[in-house]
């Protein structure tokens, strides 16, 4: 089926239609994904640990930034169901990925979780999806690892299946800005890609700040990654400046965009963990 655009699931997504998966319900995921239950969709919360699945399951609580009655209510009313079992995948029209990157001793993001849920995300693909990665990751991983994966089977890209990267920036234990306040980038792998998935986030999220490409999304929100991608990109005595210097003239990204992106994504923060980001920001505007 021929999505023009993503006409249809735009639709379903403005008529709250749309069935949204969530992978990963850690710190990340499921925040989200009671606020796209409480936002109006049927949401089903995917994890490989049975015991979250069974305590999501029994409206029970597990992660300090999630209200206990909300969750109670969007599970008591059948909006958010877990489960350990990947093929719910296959009825869902949008499907989160948030499932943890921790940094290699080499200070890479290690993405054995990435490749493992695209696998499973992969085989389920279909017409009319969207999909998008909020894991923190190095630039590149949403083009190089997750588009020809996807797209192995036949999908086309930005016609029937639809890939972006919005790096979730969340800071847990932050009394003010929650999922739903938190400004979000989106960068599209091509033109109607952002849009479908801009318009998705537009339903439950304060502030989208789209940006020319997923590159770009990664590229602003990389400035943890360290020692292993300085030797790949050859940046003597590394910093995360210099490394995030190097990753926009590696892929060739507009600067200011880059910098630009860096600013928006602290804005909602009072207290940040990406001080480093805030850092590298405030020295390149110096
Ligand atoms: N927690 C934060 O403050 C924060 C802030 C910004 C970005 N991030 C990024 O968001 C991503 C998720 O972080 P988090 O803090 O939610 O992690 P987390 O460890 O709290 O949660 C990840 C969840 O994914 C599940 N999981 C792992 N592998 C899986 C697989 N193969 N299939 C299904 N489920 C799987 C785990 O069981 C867990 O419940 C990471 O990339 C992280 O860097 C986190």
């Amino acid at each position: 089926m021929k999505q023009e655009g993503g006409t249809p699931l735009l639709e379903k997504i403005r008529r709250r239609e749309a069935v949204v998966g969530v992978v990963g319900l850690g710190y990340v995921g499921l925040p989200l994904a009671v606020l796209q239950a409480r936002t109006g969709y049927r949401v089903v919360g995917i994890d490989e640990v049975s015991g979250k699945v069974e305590r999501v399951n029994r409206g029970e609580n597990y992660i300090s930034d999630v209200d206990d009655a909300e969750l109670r209510q969007v599970v008591g009313s059948g909006r958010l169901k877990a489960t350990t079992d990947f093929d719910a995948l296959r009825q869902c029209d949008v499907v989160l990925l948030c499932v943890p990157t921790p940094l290699t001793p080499n200070k890479e993001p290690d993405i054995s979780a990435i490749l493992k849920v695209t696998g499973e995300l992969a085989a389920r693909a279909h017409p009319g999806m969207l999909v998008v990665l909020e894991s923190t990751t190095y630039p590149g991983t949403t083009e190089d690892v997750l588009l020809p994966a996807l797209t192995a089977g036949g999908l086309k890209a930005g016609q029937d299946l639809f890939l972006a990267f919005s790096p979730e920036r969340v800071d847990p234990g932050n009394r003010s800005f929650k999922t739903h306040n938190t400004f979000k980038l989106v960068g599209g792998v091509t033109p109607a890609c952002l849009r479908v998935a801009q318009m998705f986030y537009e339903q439950s999220i304060v502030k989208i700040h789209p940006v020319s490409s997923p590159r770009v999304a990664e590229t602003s929100t990389c400035s943890r990654i360290g020692a292993g991608a300085s030797t790949r990109l050859r940046v003597a005595a590394p910093s995360p400046v210099k490394v995030t210097r190097a990753f926009i003239e590696n892929d060739s990204l507009i600067f200011s965009e880059v910098t630009d992106s860096c600013r928006f994504a602290c804005t909602s923060y009072s207290i940040s963990p990406e001080t480093i980001t805030r850092s590298a920001v405030r020295s390149w505007m110096s």
